[in-house]
């Protein structure tokens, strides 16, 4: 009970401690993850000395930072409001070659996880904006027809465009399809000329580079031939495929808008369909053009209509499908093809002068023009919110925008992840759909410490407070793999602190028996304020201190004290050691008998097992018959009465250890006396004992008494014979009595007889036979009577 108080105490400043620092931040083990958490800040070396020895967390919440507890240089980050934002500005270029719409152009940015930026710029809607025109055509057969209308399209469309803006370029392309049967007849007259007047197929073939030569672009349209195949379905998508990628032969520039009006009356061949011709090979989405023609017809597949998206957004092109509306299916065709193209748009070739193709190019030009949308490229650990300020916004961007109109825009970034263990700087681009020009920012994450880096003067290889197994990392250990604890000091095996369950001797024991901390598995156990006491054992459950004691001394101070027990010292045992450990004192001298044979040897002492034996050696016995009597008789005998078998000088020899007093009598108590008999029949009484030396004390009587030795029979004969003659002696005495009686009174009857002289008839006893009787009333003169 008392101890649970102590240890609250003990516990109570630093629980103290610990709670008004904690949060989230507290249990944040590393700077690493300490400064990822945005609230939290992280000290190399927390002031622990203010405290009072109570240790301050690493890692601490922004508001608690003080300088107590952490030295600037020792903190990171160094301080709260650490968010770096350098905005590095490039001021935009309006010349027509190197315009780029954006004011800054360039950011760069320091994050911490979590953090985020405004980034504020403008965006200028660019005038004069270049535009670069791709016409491809279908030129098969089926399209002689409308052959002309198309070039006618061509050439307006040029006109149109140059009323937009000053800078336009066209090119012009066209496709039939891949030139192997089932799509085009192999047939050799017919590879030469599939009709007539045809030009001999291909699969797709670049007529004209981009440029703003318009004449040419119209002399190309114009001049251009058919050529046959035999399927409905077009090679169409692999043209506009090598259209786009091709993007030097074809001359797109890359600060332009991009167009690319294509025109069929025709299904296209999709991807797989290859395999028709045996082409199983998926497109590459590559440019294989020589000589202005597409060579590899046969060694790829004809893409996907995905492929044809990604690689159209990619590039920045604009897809219009002008489409001879030869019958509903193809329309509907490629309305759907055109919605799940994401910059495309389609229309309709309807009346005369194609005017609505026109418009449709115009309007697409214009709603490029007339509407900003920006895009950021960031990936998903980074979330970039772009807003506009404009009063027709929409997501990430405006609608209604004049040309050379400014837009204020801000972009919210915010580092959701720290991916990667690097501070990694990251480029993120924001551009308009379908431009090239973009806005660079720059992300420096802040994911890591500086001081995580090895080359930093608080890293420490191999530390010592490491247990050298382990780095210093930010004032904390890092350890080698195996190895865990605050200073490496666990095997990671056995576990941490925590695991208290090799601390444990059973499941339901104390934790190091209630007498240590368990640390790695091991237990640690308390010291105490006496240095001579000293607890240990695996579980603590040993000490030096608590074994028994024998007149106040530990171990009787003949042992040491080993996990609360005696371990004596030679020659002696006991719990206490209080033991001799030999029997050598139960056996009394002259004896080879431990206990005389009648007990056993406990602790140097006898304990007397048979009845009736008592004393030290249990050679006392009340009611036997004494063992060594005849055993000492000898030396008794010639000690004592010079006596006996042994002469002098055997006696001397034998009888050498004994030391035989006499005295003259005896106390009744004394029960170890002998009465042995010699040889002459004389009786010697001795009694013997030992002393606390285990000297055998031998005491004999002086005399020897020569009768006979008491004889029951002899005694009790003595008693009747006594009690006979005593009865004999009172009849004599008796008889003696009558006899001296009578004599006397017979004297004294002689004496008296003598004395009187009696007559016969004075005989007192003799009556006369006659007996005479006197009348009273006669009186005589003599007068007889004896009574006087
Ligand atoms: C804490 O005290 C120790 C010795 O008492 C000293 O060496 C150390 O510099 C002190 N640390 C701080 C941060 O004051
Ligand atoms: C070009 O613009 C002028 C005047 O702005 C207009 O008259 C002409 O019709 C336009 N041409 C085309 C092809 O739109
Ligand atoms: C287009 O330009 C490329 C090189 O830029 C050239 O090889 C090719 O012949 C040109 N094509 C035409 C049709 O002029
Ligand atoms: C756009 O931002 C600039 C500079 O930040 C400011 O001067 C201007 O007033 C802002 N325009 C609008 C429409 O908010
Ligand atoms: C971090 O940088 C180190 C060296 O600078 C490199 O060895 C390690 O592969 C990098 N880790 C990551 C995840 O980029
Ligand atoms: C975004 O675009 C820029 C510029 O094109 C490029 O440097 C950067 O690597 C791109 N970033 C990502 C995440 O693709
Ligand atoms: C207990 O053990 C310690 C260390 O072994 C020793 O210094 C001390 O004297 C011992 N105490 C006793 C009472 O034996
Ligand atoms: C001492 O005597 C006891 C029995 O009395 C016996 O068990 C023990 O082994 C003896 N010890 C020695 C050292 O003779």
């Amino acid at each position: 009970m008392s101890t649970t108080i102590l240890i609250f105490a003990l516990f109570l400043p630093s629980l103290f401690v610990l709670g008004h620092y904690s949060s989230q931040c507290t249990y944040k083990g590393s700077c690493r993850d300490c400064i990822q958490e945005m609230e939290c800040a992280w000290c190399n070396m927390p002031n622990n000395n203010k405290t009072g020895g109570k240790p301050y967390p690493h890692c601490i919440h922004n508001s608690l930072v003080t300088n107590e507890w952490c030295p600037d240089d020792e903190m990171f980050p160094p301080s709260t409001d650490y968010t770096k934002t350098i905005v590095k500005k490039l001021e935009s270029t309006n010349d027509a070659q190197n315009f780029n719409p954006f004011t800054p152009q360039h950011f760069k940015v320091t994050l911490r996880k979590g953090e985020k930026v405004d980034i504020e710029f403008q965006y200028q809607q660019p005038e004069n904006y270049p535009v670069d025109l791709y016409y491809i055509m279908d030129l098969s057969n089926s399209m002689e027809g409308h052959r002309k209308k198309l070039g006618e399209l061509g050439v307006k469309l040029a006109e149109a465009l140059k009323n937009l803006t000053n800078d336009v370029r066209l090119g012009f392309g066209s496709f039939i399809d891949k030139v192997d049967l089932p799509f085009v007849s192999t047939v050799e007259h017919l590879l030469k000329s599939p009709c007539t007047g045809c030009a001999s197929p291909y699969s797709f073939k670049n007529h004209l580079n981009l440029s703003s030569d318009y004449e040419k672009f119209k002399m190309e349209v114009k001049g251009s031939k058919v050529s046959g195949n035999l399927d409905t379905p077009e090679g169409g998508l692999d043209a506009m495929m090598q259209a786009i990628v091709c993007k030097d032969q074809i001359g797109w520039r890359s600060k332009a808008r991009h167009l690319l009006v294509f025109s069929t009356d025709a299904p296209f061949h999709i991807a797989g369909d290859g395999k028709l011709a045996g082409v199983i090979e998926p497109n590459d989405a590559k440019c294989h053009m020589t000589n202005n023609y597409y060579t590899d017809y046969l060694t790829y597949d004809y893409p996907s209509i995905s492929q044809i998206n990604h690689i159209a957004k990619e590039n920045n092109i604009n897809i219009i499908f002008a489409i001879v509306p030869k019958n509903e299916d193809i329309i509907k065709l490629y309305q759907k093809l055109s919605d799940t193209i994401e910059n495309s748009n389609f229309g309709v070739l309807q009346d005369k002068d194609n005017n609505n193709v026109i418009s449709l190019v115009v309007k697409n030009y214009n709603k490029i023009v007339q509407s900003v949308t920006l895009k950021s490229n960031a990936t998903d650990d980074v979330d970039v919110k772009i807003s506009a300020n404009c009063q027709n916004s929409k997501p990430n961007g405006c609608g209604d925008v004049h040309v050379g109109e400014v837009i204020n825009f801000t972009a919210t970034v915010q580092l959701r992840e720290c991916l990667g263990a690097n501070n990694t700087r990251k480029i993120i681009s924001i551009k308009p759909e379908a431009l090239h020009e973009s806005l660079i920012i720059e992300l420096d994450t802040l994911c890591d410490c500086p001081c995580s880096s090895p080359s930093h003067k608080s890293y420490t290889s191999n530390s010592a407070k490491c247990t050298y197994t382990g780095d210093l990392v930010c004032g904390v250990c890092k350890c080698v793999t195996g190895r865990i604890g605050a200073n490496c000091e666990c095997d990671s095996s056995i576990g941490l602190s925590e695991d208290t369950k090799h601390c444990k001797k059973t499941e339901q024991a104390e934790v190091c028996s209630g007498q240590g901390e368990c640390k790695c598995g091991k237990c640690k156990c308390h010291t105490r304020p006496n240095p001579n006491e000293v607890i240990d054992g695996l579980f603590c459950e040993c000490n030096n201190y608590s074994c028994k004691r024998e007149a106040g001394l530990l171990c009787s101070g003949k042992g040491i004290c080993k996990c609360g027990k005696c371990s004596c010292d030679g020659g002696y045992t006991g719990d206490a050691c209080q033991c001799p450990d030999t029997n050598t004192t139960c056996i009394a001298l002259g004896s080879n008998l431990v206990c005389s044979g009648y007990g056993v040897c406990n602790c140097g002492q006898c304990e007397c097992t048979i009845e009736g034996h008592f004393g030290k050696y249990c050679d006392k016995c009340a009611s036997c018959p004494s063992e060594r009597c005849a055993e000492l008789r000898d030396c008794v005998e010639c000690k004592a009465y010079q006596t006996g078998i042994y002469d002098k000088d055997e006696c001397e020899l034998n009888c050498k250890g004994y030391n035989v007093q006499t005295v003259d009598t005896f106390n009744d108590d004394d029960i170890t006396k002998c009465t042995v008999s010699d040889k002459a029949g004389c009786r010697i009484t001795f009694k013997y004992i030992y002393d606390d030396n285990q000297e055998l004390i031998i005491t004999a009587k002086k005399e020897k008494s020569c009768d006979g030795p008491p004889n029951v029979l002899a005694w009790i004969f003595g008693v009747i014979g006594t009690i006979l003659i005593a009865g004999l002696i009172m009849l004599i005495i008796w008889k003696v009595c009558t006899t001296i009686h009578d004599r006397r009174e017979y004297a004294k009857f002689e004496n008296e007889r003598q004395k009187l002289k009696w007559h016969r008839n004075d005989n007192p006893l003799y009556k006369q036979a006659t007996s005479t009787f006197a009348n009273p009333v006669y009186n005589r003169s003599s007068s007889r009577l004896p009574s006087k």
